[in-house]
């Protein structure tokens, strides 16, 4: 992405009504002038930073606060560790292998000698979770800091660079939501708006509760103007964020329900796609479905993790709903008066899940017919409920189980995507694959479309007709270019994989923790 985008959009406006309300894009160059640094922060001593971000979007929208907070103070974003003064890793201990890959790049970083002079911090639930047990493995770390601690970010540096080497934040007790003057915003289409932290839910399974703390909502004002603000920016794809979205509570007066939010969210002029995630079955009512079938707006997807299709497996994970309650809220999003897609997580191998449980998930499959599902082998989490049940399923089981139903899900995707061939669809365009000239973009059924493009296609929105289809994305033309629906090619299918592949990755990021 070209400097042209770096562009702060309080620019001109007095300080006081500069707080809580800037957008910095992504880009090379500098982000923020020192005026503005001036006028949001004190001057660091640090220069640069660089920030990697593991996780989920939750995990992605936070870093780019964080990243809006440095700024702020006058830091400048590389996106290189050598070049930087700071570097921080923003952490994801959903599952075990998040957590070990966090310890094996500070592990990496110190066997390269590179931390001569640099400041290493790491942020999010790793750092909730291990807290100065990060000092111990990792001594070049100087500052570990949870993700309910963030509002304290700038003191915290003010510490590191008055040379502390171990600042530690790690209090869950806030009932404040983490509110920045400037948000660094890494897509040049999407921009996400957390609407609810923390989260009260007790899953047997899950560190969330113990690395993000209660769970607060923000205003409906706040949210809305910042919705607003977003769409002047020129973001017309805009995506609230939450561990459990749809247990957002207004705290305010107007006393919005989740689908009035998303209903006047879906107002807002400019705005022409409203994504939502993630969403607890628990708390997923007919209104949200109302309120979608409404507003065009309102993008025809439901992210509705279920994790098993056991209501034996549901109890004894604390889910607070059954196999058959769950397939209700199904029926009642397969009733809507437009198609919606949905898509789910699964996870294997829970502590005693016997094959029979497992077979219900697989039939939950067939009952379905999930357009994504992502998927995932349980592995246990300190502090969790499950974390001391004894009956572990064998790590070569859930192997198998998770081939079993990864193969099960690709051939239902492959149908489905199959049975779009030769439709029309809008797409946005989110990236350009120069190599094979494509462009890569979203159905608002949040399907993967890849098509011929140019790279300056980014941020338009295209319609395209699909040509062919693959597990996990579609191949399409642009709509005014009349073809006839054909089988799929040779290119068509080294597309498919490269997009398969491509969609793996992206899910590494979106997806694959809380
Ligand atoms: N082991 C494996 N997967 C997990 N998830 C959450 N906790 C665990 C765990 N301990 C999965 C769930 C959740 C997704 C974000 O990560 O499927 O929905």
């Amino acid at each position: 992405m070209g400097s042209e985008l770096v562009r702060i959009s309080v620019t001109g406006q007095p300080h006081a009504e500069a707080a809580a309300v800037g957008s910095v894009r992504r880009g090379v160059g500098p982000a923020a002038t020192s005026a503005d640094a001036g006028l949001l922060g004190s001057v660091s001593r640090l220069r640069t930073f660089y920030l990697e971000t593991f996780g989920c979007q939750m995990n992605v929208h936070d870093s780019e606060k964080v990243a809006g907070v440095l700024v702020a103070r006058g830091l400048r974003p590389v996106e290189n560790d050598r070049d930087a003064d700071l570097i921080l890793y923003n952490t994801c201990s959903i599952r075990e292998k998040a957590a070990q890959k966090v310890y094996s790049r500070l592990g990496a970083f110190r066997k390269d000698g590179r931390n001569t002079g640099k400041i290493i911090g790491v942020l999010g639930c790793v750092a909730q979770q291990e807290g100065t047990r990060i000092f111990e493995r990792a001594p070049q770390v100087s500052l570990v800091c949870g993700s309910a601690s963030y509002a304290r970010l700038p003191g915290l540096l003010e510490q590191v660079e008055a040379g502390n080497r171990r600042v530690l934040a790690l209090s869950l007790e806030t009932d404040e939501c983490f509110e920045t003057e400037l948000t660094r915003r890494d897509s040049p289409v999407r921009a996400y708006a957390t609407i609810i932290e923390g989260c009260d839910q007790c899953c047997a399974f899950c560190v969330v509760p113990m690395t993000r703390g209660r769970e607060r909502s923000r205003s409906s004002q706040k949210i809305l103007a910042e919705c607003r603000r977003l769409a002047e920016e020129g973001y017309s794809e805009l995506q609230l964020l939450g561990q459990i979205v749809n247990h957002w509570a207004d705290p305010s007066p107007a006393r919005l329900s989740f689908a009035e939010l998303l209903s006047q969210v879906a107002e807002i002029p400019g705005v022409r796609r409203v994504r939502f995630a993630t969403s607890h079955p628990r708390y997923f009512t007919p209104e949200i479905v109302r309120a979608i079938e409404t507003h065009p707006t309102l993008c025809d997807q439901i992210h509705l993790p279920v994790q098993s299709g056991s209501s034996r497996v549901l109890a004894r994970m604390q889910r607070g709903y059954t196999r058959e309650e769950y397939l209700e809220k199904i029926n009642c999003i397969r009733s809507a008066r437009r198609a919606i897609s949905i898509s789910t997580d699964i996870m294997v191998g829970f502590c005693g899940e016997a094959r029979d449980d497992f077979e219900q998930t697989i039939s939950l499959l067939d009952a379905v017919e999930y357009d994504q599902v992502f998927s995932f082998k349980f592995s246990p989490r300190p502090n969790t409920a499950a974390g001391k049940f004894e009956d572990a399923v064998l790590e070569e089981e859930k192997g198998r189980r998770l081939a079993v139903l990864q193969e099960y899900q690709r051939q239902i995707q492959l149908r489905r995507n199959q049975a779009l061939i030769g439709r029309e669809f809008e797409v946005l365009v989110e990236s350009f694959q120069p190599r094979l000239q494509q462009a890569v973009g979203r159905t608002t059924s949040n399907r993967v479309v890849n098509f011929p493009g140019q790279p300056d296609w980014i941020g338009r929105y295209v319609n395209v007709r699909v040509t062919a289809a693959g597990p996990n994305s579609l191949v399409a033309v642009r709509a005014d270019q009349a073809i006839s629906p054909r089988a799929a090619t040779r290119s068509d299918a080294a597309t498919c994989a490269v997009e398969v592949r491509g969609a793996t990755e992206a899910r590494r990021v979106e997806w694959k923790s809380k």
